[in-house]
């Protein structure tokens, strides 16, 4: 039984559902931390080169290969490869996509599940209360909650709830309507907190901070995690990007709607930069630890404002939607294997897939607190320190999906062949005049910087 495959509503639900997978932790949660990491200046410029030289290529890439044939990764790569050199085993490139989707998702969720305990928080009236005494919040956060393995996989649990259901009603009538309600709120929100903190002494040192580049700070591993945060932020090197394409219409523009998801994710990347960083500021806070920053420092500063307690409530919900609508593509990604490949019903694909997931998400949180062996687990170096989520986004970010969209660099410059490549970036769009400019970007700027970066950091390593 073939049901007939998901289409966007238009080309506007395309690129609400595209840029709600993009934006997510990895815009509010990791690159300003990461930025703050490596002081700010040379890291983001480094990370916008990186979008648009590797990013925005190979995100074409994705929705062109998605549209063409179809299907998502795996299914997309067996139908173009099958008369390409390498044939069948190009699928291998779908593949690791669906595996990267499912290891991903198991940490999101549960950070993702974080920020449902600090909405529930701010309910009960106890946010405000906790955030008015910044000790008393870390030391909850830290001492309490992060040891409350229960807790976290409670609401765990409740965010993949949450994203099985919106996947399980389909393309348009799940996951493109969530994006339809959650995104302009989210922008609005944003869009609130910015103008707060253009009013905070700190603005203007956090604009300088952002914007004044000193690249003695930046090693090469500032350049892997430039890198990988722009893979990481685009939803790119695992075929999301080409999942969702698979459900475009040939009457959008996919040249346009990719600078569009692009230029979104990239200014909110920056956006959350400013918020947190000219609070940071503002009131001099000590950061312990960086990563923890978005759950201890600044709910300390929010509460400040008036109707403080429920401010931050809002932010967390903020957080809450930006990643419900980036989980959603990551089990879109999983789930489209097992209804494309296996031939399962979407029901039974969403269900079965969803829980599994949750299980392995269970099974990471249960190892967060126990995992000190993990935590000097060096993958070639400088790998987060934060036990199994810290490893695994850090496999996954610097290393699994820029190696996925290496190669999906190199299928879609070298294989698929440029008469194809151009009709498909064509349709709906009309004469493209920047074709060839992508095609040296895909061809050549693409690959030799991933694979120079990854080379870099292999050889630079100190083996003791
Ligand atoms: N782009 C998402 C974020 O920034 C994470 C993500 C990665 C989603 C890969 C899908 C695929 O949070």
């Amino acid at each position: 039984m073939t049901q007939p495959r998901g289409q966007w509503s238009g080309r506007l639900g395309f690129i609400l559902a595209a840029a709600g997978s993009a934006i997510g932790l990895g815009n509010l949660w990791k690159f300003p931390y990461m930025a703050y990491e490596n002081q700010g200046g040379a890291f983001v410029l480094i990370y916008i080169v990186a979008v648009l030289a590797v990013g925005i290529p190979i995100m074409m890439a994705e929705i062109l290969l998605g549209r063409r044939y179809q299907k998502s990764p795996v299914g997309a790569f067996l139908r173009a490869g099958a008369d390409k050199v390498g044939g069948k085993l190009w699928a291998g490139v779908g593949f690791l996509g669906v595996t990267a989707g499912f290891v991903i998702l198991s940490y999101y969720s549960v950070v993702a599940g974080w920020t449902i305990h600090y909405i529930l928080m701010a309910i009960a009236g106890k946010l405000g209360e906790l955030a008015r005494q910044p000790e008393l919040l870390q030391n909850h956060f830290v001492n309490e909650f992060l040891q409350n393995s229960r807790l976290q996989i409670t609401y765990h649990l409740v965010f993949m709830a949450l994203t099985t259901a919106a996947v399980y009603f389909g393309v348009k009538r799940g996951i493109e309507r969530v994006a339809r309600y959650l995104m302009p709120i989210l922008f609005g929100i944003l869009f609130f907190l910015l103008i707060y903190s253009a009013t905070t002494p700190g603005f203007g040192r956090a604009i300088g901070f952002l914007f004044q580049a000193n690249f003695a700070a930046v090693d090469r591993y500032g350049f892997l995690e430039a890198m990988g945060q722009a893979f990481f932020s685009l939803s790119l090197g695992m075929g999301a990007m080409l999942t969702y394409g698979s459900y475009m219409n040939r009457s959008g523009s996919i040249p346009k709607s990719t600078l569009q998801i692009s230029a979104l994710d990239t200014l909110i990347g920056l956006v959350a930069c400013v918020i947190m960083f000219s609070i940071i500021f503002s009131f001099d806070m000590e950061i312990q630890k960086s990563s923890s920053i978005l759950f201890t420092t600044l709910p300390t500063v929010l509460v400040q404002l008036p109707g403080g307690n429920w401010v931050n409530g809002l932010f967390y919900l903020l957080i809450a939607f930006a990643a419900l609508t980036s989980t959603i593509s990551l089990l879109e990604v999983v789930s489209s294997f097992a209804i494309d490949e296996l031939k399962w019903s979407r029901r039974r694909a969403t269900l079965t897939m969803g829980s599994s997931i949750a299980v392995f998400g269970i099974l990471n949180a249960l190892s967060n607190g126990a995992s000190a062996p993990l935590s000097t687990f060096n993958p070639l170096g400088r790998s987060s320190t934060a036990g199994v989520f810290g490893t695994l986004d850090f496999l996954a970010a610097n290393w699994f999906l820029p190696v996925g969209g290496l190669l999906i660099a190199l299928f879609v410059g070298w294989f698929l062949g440029r008469r194809d490549a151009r009709e498909e970036l064509e349709a709906g769009h009309g004469v493209m005049t920047g074709f060839g400019v992508w095609r040296f970007l895909i061809r050549f700027v693409a690959p030799i910087a991933v694979a120079a970066i990854i080379v870099s950091v292999i050889l630079g390593y100190e083996y003791q």
